[in-house]
């Protein structure tokens, strides 16, 4: 272990989005902490980045169980004594397609929230401390224009005719506050504090309907996990810029 090699979390990193911005970090010389629900999914992922000389471990951490989040907060404290980046990645859409707001099931609403929102809240928090012995803390928070209230808003915006999925949107878009609300907090610090959309990526979050690859949708979470002291913080961000809330 050396103090000089950043430390990078990334949640929900075995498969995805997620595993890719774990390659493309660890591809920068960044140890990576893959996090993991299911362990040896996880060891599945660490030897796939350890084949590719990248410096990788296994974490376990189910972003609803407090347990595990303690754990993995203790766990790199006694290993790394500090964590320089956290990209929130971990997310899960309910099949809720085609159905309208009315007809949603509360407890789908209720399972997406736990994840996509109570769950960064959760990290987001029992990281800090650690993030705070960085001279560089990063946070990233993978959202989605789907969230955005503007573009949900437009009448004559790309996603007009979809049927509004609330659950997922109405993740993202509250995914989106804490973003404002922890960058509130962190803006007198070291720590930056971003959403970002990956774009439409072929992941099995979608059933592989997107038309990016996840080495292009891992792109802008990279980005922004290791901005400089000059970056932004506090905004919503995609391949062409700023996103509106
Ligand atoms: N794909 C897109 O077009 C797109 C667009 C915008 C935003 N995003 C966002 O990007 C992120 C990654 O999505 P993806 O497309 O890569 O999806 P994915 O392939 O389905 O991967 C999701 C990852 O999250 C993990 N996960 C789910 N629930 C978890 C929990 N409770 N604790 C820890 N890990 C958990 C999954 O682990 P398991 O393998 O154990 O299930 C998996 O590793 C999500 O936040 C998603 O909302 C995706």
């Amino acid at each position: 272990m050396s103090e000089v090699r950043k430390i990078a979390l990334i949640t929900g990193a075995n498969k995805g989005i997620g595993f890719e911005i774990a390659r493309q970090l660890g591809a920068q010389g960044i140890t990576i902490l893959v996090g993991v629900r299911d362990q040896v999914r996880g060891e599945e992922a660490v030897h796939k980045l350890m084949a590719e000389d990248i410096d990788a471990n296994a974490i376990h951490l189910d972003v609803t169980n407090q347990a595990t989040i303690d754990a993995a907060a203790a766990f790199i404290e006694q290993t790394y004594r500090k964590l320089d980046i956290l990209v929130n990645n971990a997310g899960i859409s309910v099949k809720e397609g085609g159905t309208l707001p009315s007809q949603l099931a509360f407890e789908d609403v209720l399972k997406t929230f736990a994840t996509n929102v109570f769950g960064v809240f959760a990290v987001t928090k029992a990281m800090l401390p650690l993030l705070h012995r960085s001279e560089a803390g990063r946070i990233v928070n993978l959202s989605s224009e789907m969230g955005s209230l503007t573009i949900n808003g437009d009448p004559t915006s790309f996603i007009a005719n979809i049927p509004p999925t609330l659950a997922y949107n109405a993740s993202k878009t509250t995914l989106n506050a804490l973003t404002v609300f922890f960058a509130k907090e962190l803006r007198d610090t070291h720590i930056k504090v971003n959403s970002v959309s990956p774009g439409y990526v072929a992941t099995d979050l979608n059933g592989h309907s997107g038309f990016l690859t996840t080495e292009q949708g891992a792109k802008v979470p990279v980005v922004f996990a290791t901005l400089t002291s000059d970056g932004p913080t506090g905004g919503f961000f995609g391949e062409n810029g700023m996103i509106p809330w």
